[in-house]
């Protein structure tokens, strides 16, 4: 017997775009132990622990979403490794079924320590942002020290067994261009999957202009100038927002230009910020709370709540707007930075 259709769609999550969504980012913290220029301010104020999702809460929410076609999750913050007992919430996240695919961003200070529990508890993949391997210019975008740390977090991730770790490294127009070259060479050297991202305007002081991008096509004119052409390399995911590259040392660099190359028409991304609310895209300014149908619940035992938050989920996606607009007249930058989102 086929499932009736109303029954199909209603167990996956389609926009009015026909966009089928499949990935969920969960925030963990606005905590954060760097202040990127680019995603928080020097002077941040943060989220007191109560207001943030218990792993209960957040399990819970992963649950009613995997059974709504997520398939994929990436932790995040603030700084996810800041959140005491990570390791326990990843266990309880990989063993959900029908998430197939755990994930985590940080920015490495923290994993030295952390790498080993981590794989331990089954964390499938992880992304390591950094962004300059000069100790000054590191500096200059983090304002905070902390390379020596995430070079030890980068050595300790592969010594606990992470294979196709990840480097993300923003590019900022004044700033960055030197070492875009130095982060390739490094990468290459240490088998790590380098990834440019370009500078989108979620930065918390308003301080972005459009002058500040240094696109991807630019970066990847500079790697060309030192290294040689770089070969297309065929797309194997739709999803993946990255276009990925061989180098001639035989490394690959993808490139997320989000801002000069929009991938919207492909989004499958919604999000889950640290103190419960769904968000359809980066730069939504709208919010569907899940905290306030997890806390409502909490008297009933919870009866309903999975069909109550199923329909939190189903209504945010539905709003989901075609694009981000960057760029255009009526482009409107979220309320919220970087840090408060989840990256
Ligand atoms: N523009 C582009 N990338 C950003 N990130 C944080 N803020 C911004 C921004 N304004 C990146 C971080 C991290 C990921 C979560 O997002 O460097 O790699
Ligand atoms: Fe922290 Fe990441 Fe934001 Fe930098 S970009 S301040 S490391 S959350």
């Amino acid at each position: 017997m086929t499932t009736p259709r109303s029954a199909a769609a209603a167990t996956v999550l389609v926009d009015g775009f026909g966009r089928v969504h499949t990935d969920l980012r969960v925030s963990v913290t606005d905590r954060c132990n760097l202040r990127c220029t680019y995603c928080m301010p020097l002077d941040a104020v943060f989220r007191p622990t109560a207001e943030l999702l218990a792993f209960a809460e957040i399990e819970r929410v992963v649950r009613v979403a995997a059974g709504l076609g997520i398939r994929s999750l990436r932790l995040t913050g603030g700084e996810p490794l800041l959140r005491p007992g990570l390791p326990t919430l990843v266990r309880r996240l990989v063993d959900i079924p029908g998430i197939d695919d755990v994930a985590l961003t940080t920015n490495g200070l923290l994993l030295d320590g952390l790498a080993a529990p981590l794989a331990a508890a089954g964390l499938h993949r992880l992304n390591v942002s950094l962004d300059a391997l000069d100790p000054g210019v590191f500096a200059a975008v983090a304002r905070r020290a902390g390379l020596e740390k995430v070079l030890a977090g980068l050595a300790a991730a592969r010594r606990a067994g992470f294979r196709e770790i990840r480097i993300n490294a923003v590019s900022i127009r004044g700033l960055t261009e030197g070492e875009v070259v130095p982060l390739a060479r490094f990468c290459l050297r240490e088998g790590f999957h380098l990834r440019f991202i370009e500078f989108m305007p979620l930065d918390a002081e308003s301080a972005w202009s459009g002058g500040q991008v240094l696109s991807g096509t630019e970066v990847r004119g500079l790697l060309e100038r030192d290294l040689g052409p770089l070969e297309p390399v065929a797309r194997v995911d739709p999803g993946q927002p990255a276009v990925d590259f061989q180098l001639p040392g035989g490394g690959i660099v993808g490139f997320i230009d989000p801002v000069t190359a929009p991938f919207c028409a492909s989004c499958d991304r919604l999000r889950l910020t640290a103190e419960g609310q769904f968000r359809n895209c980066l730069f939504s300014t709208s919010e569907w709370d899940a905290r306030a149908v997890l806390r409502a619940a909490a008297g009933d035992a919870g009866a309903g709540l999975d069909e109550r938050l199923a329909a939190l989920l189903r209504g945010c996606v539905a709003a989901k707007h075609a694009a981000h607009g960057i760029g255009t007249a009526d482009f409107t930058r979220p309320a919220r930075a970087m840090y408060q989102i989840g990256g």
